[in-house]
């Protein structure tokens, strides 16, 4: 879910919307806005995306120079009105994001104490508590500690008063949350780009912090209610105010960007192999005995792609797990090693919980993040930006192969530390990855066309299974993935070899299989797959390079042939095709590709 406030001398409730536009990547399932004019709390609220709210808000106009924002991804209660943020209770007015764990517990305390709830929420319980504290006598600031106090869980809170209409109150535990200064107005936010267009001036809060905001500043308090100070400082969000350009989706855009965003952070990267500067990070990869990596969906992908070329080239033992296996699973972790997280958004909750379990056990934390000023970029010991700029379709695409670029470059970086490899070979690594972005160029040059054919077809059927080997076993998964996250088409990925084991069951005319096979060391295996697939009657649809077409007499609906690459870079050439096909499916299907149903680009919850 996405939060915002504003308080100042101006209406707020155009603002509140457009804050709100900018946090729709965080889920979109509903939406509300409330505000205190005449001495009285107002909300309208919708069900679904935001143009629904701003459609609401046009018939029934709100006025008010304070107010706080919402935009929901449901966690608990289905995504109706009746559930959508603001909650009003007796005079307070509360949106969360997060999730208020012993909520059931509060709720029959609360109503066993006679509160009537009017939601399936669990966030009702922090306004009702909130009411109960002030019925009792408290003041605004005792009763938002005494709620603090009982509340368990994740969340980032705004908080409007009825009997207060100059200040709003707020506090994080968990989720991040943003105090930005304006000029006799102050602002809220999940994040420095909704606030963008209001000011640069951020300070964020830290877990365990509330804050009482008015329009000449800001009051911030630790858990136990004692003052502290928080640095201001100056964001670079404003740069990240980005259109769609020409294309009809920013997936679209950001597909065809990755020739330009890769050779950026190609260049970052191969300056400091060139330079020798492998411990330019406080992880010194020679010395480590093994190396931990967590993340979730895409990212976990590339982090499983990243495994093979650490354990490959720098011989360096990986232990990777989706984050909410990760922290879980007790894994034996020695505080020699170092442990890498990877993060498009920098803030998503379970990949943040795995990098503070690991920095508990002594690990130097390495993050691989988009998002410079998240929490997970500021939690880790060394950061490696992927540069992507900033990705605004649900669907990961450039932060993919951002993330692989960047995995690759640590892990010949981690090679030539170790010793594993000889100077010759490092040389021929890099040459391979400066060639890429040229090579991504052409490619997304020359396949549109077939892949509308393609996914003309494709869009015709109800399963689709994805094979691989190698760093194609994680792609196959990727492009599963990507397929089912915008098309809704089902999809599996899965390692060519484990077909005969279970997958082969399902093949026939009506389940096409689509094979991610560069001619690598494992074509002729995965070939033989295909023979197994091809004896069933099964469609194939296969995604090779020239050597590869050349090699394969088989027959198939359809093979999409690319150009031959040095093994390092297949898995971000392979990509793109695996990207537009999911992408053109999605658009014959007629599915909203940017924002796909029940999904969110950055979750914060567990
Ligand atoms: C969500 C997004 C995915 C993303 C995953 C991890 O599920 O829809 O695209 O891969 O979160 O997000 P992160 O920001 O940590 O990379």
């Amino acid at each position: 879910c996405g939060i915002v406030g504003i308080v100042g001398l101006q209406p707020v409730s155009e603002r509140l919307v457009d804050a709100l536009k900018r946090l729709e990547y965080r889920g979109y399932d509903s939406a509300g806005v409330a505000t205190i004019t005449e001495g009285a709390l107002h909300r309208r609220r919708a069900e679904g995306k935001l143009v629904n709210l701003e459609k609401r808000l046009k018939d029934e106009p709100l006025s008010g120079t304070i107010g706080i924002g919402h935009t929901r991804w449901a966690t608990h209660g289905a995504s109706t009105e009746r559930n959508a943020h603001p909650h009003f209770t007796d005079g307070v007015a509360v949106v969360h994001n997060g999730i208020i764990e012993n909520f059931a517990e509060l709720k029959d305390e609360l109503t066993a104490a006679g509160a009537k709830f009017q939601t399936d929420t669990d966030t009702e319980v922090v306004s009702h508590l909130l009411a109960r504290h002030r019925r009792e006598g408290m003041t605004r600031q005792e009763a938002m500690r005494a709620m603090l106090k009982r509340v368990k869980g994740a969340y980032a809170l705004a908080i409007l008063f009825e009997d207060d209409p100059s200040t709003i109150m707020a506090a994080r535990n968990g989720p991040p949350l943003a105090i930005g200064h304006g000029d006799s107005e102050m602002f809220l936010g999940s994040d420095a780009i909704a606030l963008a267009p209001f000011t640069n001036e951020i300070t964020y809060l830290i877990d365990g912090d509330w804050a009482v905001i008015s329009n000449t500043g800001a009051h911030i308090f630790d858990f136990d209610g004692d003052p502290v100070e928080r640095a201001r400082q100056t964001s670079i969000a404003a740069a990240y105010l980005v259109n769609k350009g020409n294309h009809r989706h920013f997936m679209e855009k950001e597909i065809y960007e990755q020739p330009d965003v890769i050779a950026q952070a190609l260049g970052h990267y191969i300056n400091i192999i060139d330079n020798h500067a492998d411990t330019v990070s406080s992880i010194d990869f020679a010395r480590i005995p093994s190396l931990a990596i967590s993340a979730c969906g895409t990212a976990y992908l590339a982090g499983s792609i990243g495994k093979h070329w650490f354990e490959r080239y720098a011989r360096l033992p990986v232990e990777i797990d989706v984050a909410s296996e990760f922290r879980y699973r007790e894994i034996p972790l020695s505080p020699q090693s170092a442990a890498l997280f990877i993060s498009q958004s920098g803030e998503t909750a379970d990949t943040l919980a795995s990098l503070r379990y690991c920095k508990e056990l002594g690990l130097k934390i390495g993050a691989v993040v988009n998002a410079g000023e998240s929490t997970i970029a500021r939690e880790a010991d060394a950061v490696f930006p992927i540069l992507a700029g900033p990705e605004i379709g649900v669907a990961s695409t450039k932060a993919f192969t951002c993330q692989l670029a960047v995995l690759a470059a640590l892990a010949i970086g981690a090679a030539r530390a170790r010793g594993t490899v000889t100077e010759d070979e490092v040389q021929a690594l890099v040459r391979s990855l400066a060639e890429m972005p040229r090579i991504m160029g052409q490619v997304l040059n020359s396949i549109q066309p077939e892949i509308e054919l393609l996914s003309r077809e494709l869009s015709k059927f109800h399963n689709v299974l994805y094979l691989g080997r190698g760093t194609s076993v994680p792609l196959a998964m990727e492009g599963a993935l990507k397929l089912k996250e915008i098309s809704y088409i089902h999809a599996e990925g899965y390692a060519a070899g484990e077909l005969k084991h279970g997958p082969i069951a399902l093949v026939d005319e009506n389940m096409p299989v689509i094979v991610i096979a560069p001619h690598d060391r494992f074509f002729d295996k995965t070939v033989s797959n295909m023979q197994e697939v091809a004896a069933r009657g099964g469609r194939i649809i296969l995604i090779t390079d020239e050597t590869g077409a050349a090699a394969s007499k088989l027959d198939t609906m359809h093979t999409i042939v690319l150009p031959a690459v040095d093994e390092i870079i297949a898995p971000m050439i392979f990509s793109l095709p695996i990207q537009l096909l999911a992408y053109h499916t999605a658009l014959f299907m007629g599915t909203d590709v940017d924002q796909p149903r029940n999904l969110a680009k950055s979750v914060t919850v567990e």
